[in-house]
C-alpha cells in the first residue's frame, strides 16, 4: 500500500513548505528592489499565473493520476521518457547538497546569536571566522569543523522528518511550516515599528515602470517563479502521488502558488523595514546596505541585530526562522528522491533515506572547505539557471505533446475549478517558449565570460560537469526503472 497524507491540510502545508524557503526571504525582496519594486511585483504575478500555477497543475495532476514518483510517472506515459523524471530528481539532489550547507551556516549562526559572537564586524566574522574563506577558488583551504558538524545535524533533522515518508511529514509540517510564519509576522511587526522603516519599504515597493521593458526583469521573474514554487524537480509530483484518490488538484495549485507569493511579499517587509532602519542609523543611502543572498542574512542582518533592543532574541528568532523555512524545502527534495528510489529498487525506506543522506553529506563536504562558498555559488547558478529550465522544458514538452488531453481530463474530473483551453496553450507553447528563452539567455550570458568571474575550468567542473553527470545517471537509472514490472 502506498503511503498517504494524513489530511488535505497536511498535503497543502507540505507543498507550501517546499515552496517557501530561502528563496522567498533572501532572493525575492532583493530582485524585487533591483528590478523596479512595484513593477517587478506585476511581472512576478504575471509569471505566477502564466507559468507557475499552470505547471503546478501539471505536476500535481501527473503525480496524483499516476500515484508515482517522477521517473515512474514518466515511464507510465512512455518508457522512453523515464529518464526525464530521473533528471529532475538528480538536479533536486544536487541542489540539496548545498542547500543543507546554507542551513548549516544558519545553524551555526543560531548558536552565535546567543552571545552575538559576530561582534562589531560581521563581515570579517562571516568570511573569516565562519567560512574561513580562501583568497580565490584555486586555494581549497581546510575543512571547517563547525560547518561539518552543522551539516550532519541538519541531515539528521531532515532524515527524522521524513523517516516514514508522508506519514511523518504530515505531522512535522504543522510545526516547521507554521512556526516560521509566526516568526515572520513578529519580525515584520518589529521591523515596521522601527524608525526609518517606512523609507525602506518605499524603496522596496515604489514602482519604476520603465523596468518592465527590461528583458532581465522578465528573466528574473520567471526564474524566481520556477525555483520558488519547487517545480521542475519532481518534488511536487512525488508529493501529489501521496494524495488519496480523487483529491482536488487545480484548487490546491492555486492555493500553494498564491501562498508562496504572499510569503515572499510579506518577507520583503521584514527585510526592507530593517534595512531602512539601519540605513538611517548609519546615515547612508539604503542602496548601500542592500546585499543579496548570504551577505544579507549573514552580514547585514547581524549588523542590524547589533543595533536592536534585545539583540539576542532577535538573532535567535531570525535564524530559527531561516532554518525552519529551509528545512521543509530540503526534505521535500530528499523525499522526491527517496520515492524515486523506492519505485525502482527493492529498497527499504530507511535504507533509501540513509543512502541519500550519506552521499549528500560526502558531496556537501566540498562546500565546508575554505573555498566552499565559491563552489556553492557556481553550482547554484548552474542548477537554477540551466538544470531547472532544461528539466521544466523536457517535462512540459512530453506532457504537452504526448499526454496533455488525458491529464487535463483527469484534472477536470477531480477538481472544483476546471481548466480550459488556456491551459493547453500555456503548456504547448508558452512554457516551452519561455524555458527556451531562459536557457538561451543563460547560455549567452556565460558564453561571454565565465559565470561570476571564476576561471573557466572551475565553471566546467562545478557547472557543466554536474549537469552532464546528471544526464548520464538519469539514463542509467531509467534503465533500471524500465526493467521493473510496474
Ligand atoms: N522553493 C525553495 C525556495 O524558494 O527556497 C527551494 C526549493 C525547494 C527548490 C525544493 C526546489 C525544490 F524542489
Amino acid at each position: 500500500m502506498k503511503e498517504k497524507w494524513d489530511s488535505r491540510g497536511a498535503f497543502v502545508l507540505a507543498a507550501v513548505g517546499s515552496a517557501v524557503g530561502l528563496g522567498n526571504i533572501w532572493r525575492f525582496p532583493i530582485i524585487c528592489y533591483k528590478y523596479g519594486g512595484g513593477a517587478f511585483l506585476v511581472a512576478y504575478i504575471i509569471a505566477l499565473f502564466l507559468v507557475g500555477i499552470p505547471i503546478l497543475i501539471l505536476e500535481f495532476s501527473l503525480g496524483a493520476k499516476m500515484s508515482a514518483s517522477a521517473p515512474l510517472s514518466f515511464k507510465k506515459i512512455n518508457k522512453r521518457f523515464t529518464w526525464i523524471g530521473w533528471f529532475a530528481l538528480l538536479i533536486a539532489f544536487i541542489i540539496v547538497t548545498y542547500y543543507t550547507v546554507i542551513m548549516s551556516w544558519s545553524a551555526n549562526y543560531l548558536i552565535h546569536s546567543v552571545t552575538l559572537k559576530w561582534g562589531s564586524n560581521p563581515k570579517t566574522f562571516f568570511f573569516g571566522n565562519v567560512l574561513h574563506l580562501t583568497q580565490s577558488i584555486e586555494q581549497t583551504g581546510r575543512f571547517v569543523m563547525p560547518l561539518i558538524i552543522g551539516l550532519v545535524v541538519i541531515w539528521i533533522w531532515i532524515i527524522l522528518s521524513i523517516w516514514k515518508g508522508a506519514k511523518t511529514v504530515s505531522k512535522v509540517v504543522y510545526v516547521t511550516v507554521i512556526l516560521p510564519w509566526i516568526i515572520l509576522i513578529v519580525l515584520v511587526i518589529r521591523g515596521i515599528t522601527l524608525p526609518g522603516a517606512i523609507e525602506g519599504i518605499k524603496y522596496y515597493l515604489t514602482p519604476n515602470w520603465s523596468q518592465l521593458a527590461n528583458l532581465k526583469l522578465w528573466q528574473e521573474a520567471f526564474t524566481q517563479i520556477f525555483f520558488s514554487l519547487s517545480v521542475g524537480f519532481g518534488v511536487m509530483i512525488a508529493y501529489a502521488s501521496f494524495l488519496p484518490k480523487k483529491s482536488d488538484v487545480v484548487n490546491n495549485a492555486f492555493i500553494i502558488g498564491l501562498a508562496d507569493a504572499a510569503t515572499a511579499y510579506v518577507g520583503g517587509f521584514a527585510v526592507f523595514s530593517v534595512l531602512g532602519f539601519y540605513a538611517e542609523k548609519m546615515h547612508v543611502p539604503i542602496s548601500e546596505v542592500m546585499k543579496s543572498g548570504p551577505q544579507l542574512a549573514f552580514i547585514t542582518y547581524p549588523a542590524i541585530i547589533n543595533n536592536l533592543p534585545l539583540p539576542q532574541l532577535f538573532g535567535i528568532l531570525f535564524f530559527l526562522m531561516l532554518l525552519t523555512l529551509a528545512v521543509d524545502s530540503a526534505f521535500s527534495l530528499v523525499e522526491a528522491g527517496v520515492a524515486g528510489l523506492q519505485d525502482t529498487f527493492n529498497i527499504k525506506r530507511g535504507s533509501a533515506n540513509l543512502l541519500i543522506a550519506v552521499v549528500a553529506i560526502l558531496i556537501g563536504l566540498i562546500y565546508t572547505t575554505g573555498s566552499g562558498l565559491y563552489w556553492l555559488d557556481i553550482v547554484d547558478h548552474f542548477m537554477s539557471y540551466y538544470g531547472l529550465f532544461f528539466s521544466a522544458l523536457l517535462e512540459t514538452l512530453v506532457i504537452a505533446y504526448f499526454y496533455r488531453k488525458k491529464l487535463k481530463e483527469y484534472a477536470n474530473s477531480v477538481s472544483e475549478i476546471k481548466i480550459g483551453f488556456w491551459w493547453d496553450i500555456i503548456v504547448m507553447f508558452i512554457i516551452p517558449i519561455i524555458s527556451i528563452f531562459l536557457l538561451v539567455n543563460s547560455i549567452i550570458d556565460t558564453a561571454h565570460a565565465a559565470y561570476g568571474g571564476y576561471p573557466r575550468w572551475a565553471e566546467i567542473i562545478a557547472g557543466w560537469l554536474p549537469l552532464i553527470l546528471a544526464l548520464i545517471f538519469a539514463f542509467v537509472l531509467s534503465h533500471f526503472t524500465n526493467r521493473r514490472e510496474k
